[in-house]
């Protein structure tokens, strides 16, 4: 796939699977703007991308704060003058029971799942109206339509990232912009390592998995790859999931 000339951004893009995106963005010729709130992480990924002399650059963004994603904007369009394609791939979790659940950990969840993501794509979204085009990737997960034990507050900010996905799609599709999602199954980042070392949680993981393995952050690229391509122009207001099956069972 070719993305010469192309501008990205990607959230949370230290680490994990924004780090697999921006990666695979970067050596398909992308500009990429590797956005994240740990600068050091950043500029690594940015550095790598620059290795293969193609264009990269880190910004320190917390997304929870809106202050700092119109300042990822601005920098954007200082840097490139335009902004072709959104990853909202930045999230966070805490595991434990609903009842548990304290004011606190709802609001970091949803002030970066659901509110970060909404206002990156506000601003962006103003942009890409200008511009007459542009693509929003957001990552989901599949828990935007599932749910599991202990995940009530993050599975409710991805249902409602799925929601926001469809209503953006619906809104902006006058102004030939696509919004969709990617719903990956697990895969071993820094949000799940310490999860996933637990046996037989994991043994769970693989009989609930048709395909008996989790993904890997590059797979989880390669449907962001897709959808901002041209072969998926028609495609927007959907989710992509990419489990191995999971949802299917
Ligand atoms: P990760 O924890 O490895 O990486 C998340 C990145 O986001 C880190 O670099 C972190 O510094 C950054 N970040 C956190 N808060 C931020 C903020 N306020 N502003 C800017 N950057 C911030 O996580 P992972 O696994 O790579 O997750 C990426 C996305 O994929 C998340 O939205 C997550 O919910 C989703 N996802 C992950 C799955 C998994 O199994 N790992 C499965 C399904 C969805």
């Amino acid at each position: 796939m070719n993305l010469d000339g192309k501008v990205t951004i990607v959230t949370g893009a230290a680490q994990g699977i924004g780090k697999a995106i921006a990666l695979a963005f970067g050596k398909q010729g992308s500009k990429v703007v590797v956005a994240d709130i740990d600068l050091q992480g950043a500029k690594e990924v940015a550095e790598k991308i620059q290795s293969w002399e193609a264009d990269s650059i880190a910004i320190e963004t917390n997304i929870a704060n809106l202050g700092d994603i119109r300042r990822l904007v601005q920098k954007t369009l200082d840097q490139y003058s335009k902004i072709d394609i959104l990853i909202n791939n930045a999230g966070i979790n805490f595991r434990e029971p609903a009842e548990e659940v304290t004011e606190d950990h709802w609001d970091k969840i949803m002030d970066v799942n659901l509110k970060g993501a909404f206002f990156c794509s506000q601003e962006v979204g103003k942009i890409m109206i200008d511009q007459q085009g542009g693509k929003i990737i957001n990552i989901a997960s599949t828990e935007s339509e599932g749910v599991i034990p202990e995940l009530s507050v993050y599975c409710a900010s991805k249902g409602g990232l799925l929601q926001i996905t469809r209503a953006l799609a619906v809104e902006w599709a006058p102004h030939h912009i696509n919004v969709n999602a990617i719903g990956p199954a697990y895969v071993r980042t820094g949000l799940t390592e310490e999860w996933l070392k637990d046996e037989e949680r994991y043994e769970s993981i693989m009989a609930r998995t048709p395909r008996r393995r989790l993904a890997e952050p590059e797979e989880i690229a390669e449907a962001a790859l897709f959808l901002a391509s041209p072969s998926a122009d028609f495609i927007t207001g959907e989710i992509l999931y990419v489990d191995g099956g999971w949802r299917a069972l």
